[in-house]
């Protein structure tokens, strides 16, 4: 990836090193990670085996550089940030190892790699994501406590973005809609409970990390919502356009499962669009930090341009 320059900033400021930014933060939260979980030959072996088998397949870490992109936004330390960088990881692992066992999606492959049943079994593979969603909330209870926002904010937080009202609502919706022609009222009940909560809760986090003001909360919270959003816009084309390789994770998948997506619903080019707009709104939501918040543009604008 090269030097982007971000739409609607300007100046010689608005040069961001992206490439460098994502390899920097992915190697100190994947030594945060590394430091956080219990080793691999900790007994019992193989659920400590699993969990960082899926955690340390190759994802993007998009979650935790948003975390970590908001901290910096608001003036906040990288060290502050590091719990809750590599507990919204967990989260995100978890929730893809339950979205790939057979009594859900049904995929084989992820992150370039057998899922975790198939390597451990659906047993181990049920375990290790519980395990992951349960270290997550250890892992945040050593963030900081900020005056602004205590460590039992902090936890709520996260509880919320991943509870039975959001992350997990999205993924209900999302099982009960399959073979469904949803409107697109209901698709984006979808999007923004099993992607764009978690997205936008960890912008919000970052930012609470810093101690954040409440306007700066509010402007990430609107960034967060928009970046979510397009995200998963962007996967559900992705499905579509890219192979299985490029990926990492089975291609097409979507429209043998008769997914609800906004390409089945709306199509290609008018998915496109949308996942332009969503962006643009993204962009507009960081004008209160005048500038200042050059990696959480650049991400924005990675993620609508990205093909993997
Ligand atoms: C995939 O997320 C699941 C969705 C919410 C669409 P990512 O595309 O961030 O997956 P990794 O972390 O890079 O594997
Ligand atoms: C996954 O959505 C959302 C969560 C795991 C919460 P998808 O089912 O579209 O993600 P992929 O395409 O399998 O990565
Ligand atoms: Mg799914
Ligand atoms: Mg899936
Ligand atoms: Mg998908």
């Amino acid at each position: 990836m090269a030097r982007t320059t971000s739409p609607g900033a300007s100046g010689p400021g608005s040069q961001f090193d992206l490439e460098g930014f994502l390899r920097e933060r992915t190697e100190t939260v994947n030594a945060a990670l590394d430091g956080f979980l219990p080793k691999a030959n900790a007994r019992p072996a193989t659920i400590h085996k699993a969990m960082r088998y899926s955690l340390f397949a190759g994802g993007k870490r998009i979650r935790p550089a948003l975390v970590l992109a908001a901290a910096e936004a608001c003036g906040g330390a990288l060290f502050d940030a590091l719990p809750a960088a590599a507990a919204v990881e967990c989260i995100h692992t978890y929730s893809l190892i339950h979205d790939d066992l057979p009594a859900m999606d049904n995929d084989d492959f992820r992150r370039g790699k057998p899922t975790n049943h198939k390597v451990f079994g659906e047993g181990i593979a049920v375990l290790a994501g519980d395990a992951l969603l349960t270290v997550a909330f250890e892992i945040l209870a050593q963030a900081p406590e900020r005056k602004r926002y205590p460590v039992a904010v902090q936890i709520r937080e996260l509880a919320q973005a991943s509870g039975s009202l959001q992350l997990i609502a999205g993924q209900v919706a999302d099982l009960e809609g399959e073979g469904k022609k949803l409107a697109v009222p209901q698709l984006r009940y979808i999007h923004e409970r099993k992607t764009s909560a978690l997205l936008c809760g960890s912008v919000r986090l970052g930012g609470m990390s810093a101690n954040c003001t409440a306007g700066q909360l509010e402007a990430l919270t609107d960034f967060g919502y928009h970046v979510g959003l397009a995200f998963q816009v962007i996967d559900d084309i992705l499905d579509v356009t890219q192979t299985s390789e490029k990926l990492g994770k089975t291609a097409g998948k979507d429209v043998v499962a008769e997914k609800a997506t906004y390409p089945a619903i709306v199509g290609l080019e008018k998915s496109r669009r949308i996942a332009e707009q969503l962006t643009a709104k993204a962009f507009a939501a960081l004008k209160p930090f005048r500038g200042k918040a050059p990696a959480l543009q650049a991400l924005a604008e990675y993620l609508l341009k990205r093909d993997r």
